[in-house]
């Protein structure tokens, strides 16, 4: 990290290619794989997750909306891209110019799908979606399905290339309520052309539910970042660290506070570092009180509360430390390694928000061993 920096985070383009190539060898060769890049790439940058993800074998791109796609687009990403929720009419149109995939969900979404396509006098493609258990969109029924299927075949400009479905507890304890998913699947998707490409794996039934739950392609979402959400014996790496900076040092005396509410106080003479980060740059105000970070390859804790862009730290057991120091946040120090699941457990919540919850005054470098 520059000198100068007070908080960055560093994306490992490799441990992506490593990844993709670690699932490669999970999944049945006959599925295409799919990087689900949306949320800017679960805050890991979806350009260059994207592109590293393709150069190591995905076949295929998922972002959530149209304007993620679009932005795919703008930087020179030309693969396949599916956008996983819905459109707006207006959002079909570019999907329509930008060669970008669409899910749908009703007549109605066909309705302005067409309309999209013929506005742009472009074939639009589509990937239906089937809610079989997920309660979010997607056809029910098999007669809203041939509804949809119906609507598909009489309108102008449209291709249908896809169908798909997405799992609920594929991650959980119980296999049963992906049972009952996968079977709905079955019974909506069995009879489709085969050029009609299912796809319903998400990480969890990427490493749990292979190969029954392959068939044309599967998403690799939270696993491609190194995150494998169920327990796996496949050696997956975090592509992710965080480092900010000592900004100042000094000693407080015994029963001196630290921070907002003065929830803490010191039980000896401690010598306290502020480090450059905060909330404001998305590391989560909850972990306050649970919270550690590494500084000279030492696990020390945060202390009191974590303020808007700052946070402090006991560092009394740490020999030497001097502002502007490298503060690793998330990411290794030689043996010891803090995660993004470790800093979701502190704040009660799931590493997917810890990823990508880096705010706009986070800098960002990518790394690339290639
Ligand atoms: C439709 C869909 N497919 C795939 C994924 C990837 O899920 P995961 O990150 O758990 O692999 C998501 C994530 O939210 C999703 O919404």
């Amino acid at each position: 990290m520059p000198e100068r920096e007070r908080n960055r985070r560093l994306v490992d383009l490799s441990a992506i290619r490593h990844n993709v190539r670690v699932i490669r060898s999970l999944v049945p060769y006959s599925a295409r794989l799919l990087a689900v890049v949306k949320a800017d790439a679960y805050g890991h940058g979806s350009a260059e997750v994207a592109a590293a993800a393709l150069k190591a074998g995905a076949n295929f791109l998922a972002v959530a909306t149209v304007p993620e796609g679009k932005n795919l687009r703008m930087k020179g990403i030309s693969a396949p891209i599916l956008v996983l929720g819905e459109s707006t009419a207006r959002e079909m149109e570019t999907a329509a110019f930008e060669d970008i995939t669409i899910a749908v969900s009703s007549v109605e979404d066909i309705r302005m799908a067409s309309e999209a396509a013929e506005a742009m006098q472009k074939t639009l493609c589509l990937h239906l979606k089937v809610d079989t258990g997920m309660g979010r969109i997607g056809v029910r029924t098999l007669e809203e399905r041939n509804q949809v299927l119906d609507a598909v075949n009489r309108a102008k400009g449209l291709k249908l290339t896809g169908v798909f479905t997405h799992f609920a507890d594929a991650d959980g304890e119980d296999a049963a309520y992906t049972d009952l998913q996968l079977a709905r699947f079955h019974e909506m998707t069995d009879d489709l052309p085969s050029d009609v490409i299912r796809h319903c794996a998400n990480s969890a039934a990427i490493l749990r539910r292979m190969p029954e739950c392959a068939f044309d392609m599967v998403r690799m979402g939270i696993v491609l970042y190194g995150y494998p959400p169920v327990a796996t014996d496949a050696d997956f790496q975090m592509a992710m660290e965080w480092k900010s900076r000592v900004m100042f040092v000094k000693t407080i005396a015994p029963g001196e506070s630290v921070s907002y509410g003065c929830t803490w106080h010191a039980g000896r003479e401690t010598r306290v570092a502020t480090v450059g980060c905060g909330y404001g740059d998305g590391y989560h105000r909850a972990a306050s009180g649970k919270a550690q970070v590494l500084i000279h390859g030492v696990r020390v804790p945060v202390i009191g509360r974590i303020c808007m862009d700052q946070m402090m730290i006991d560092v009394t057991d740490v020999p030497d430390v001097q502002v502007g120091d490298a503060v690793t946040l998330m990411g290794r120090e030689g043996s010891e390694c803090i995660s993004a699941e470790d800093i979701a457990g502190w704040a009660g919540t799931i590493s997917y928000e810890v990823l990508l919850a880096a705010t706009g005054r986070v800098k960002y470098t990518f790394m690339d061993e290639d």
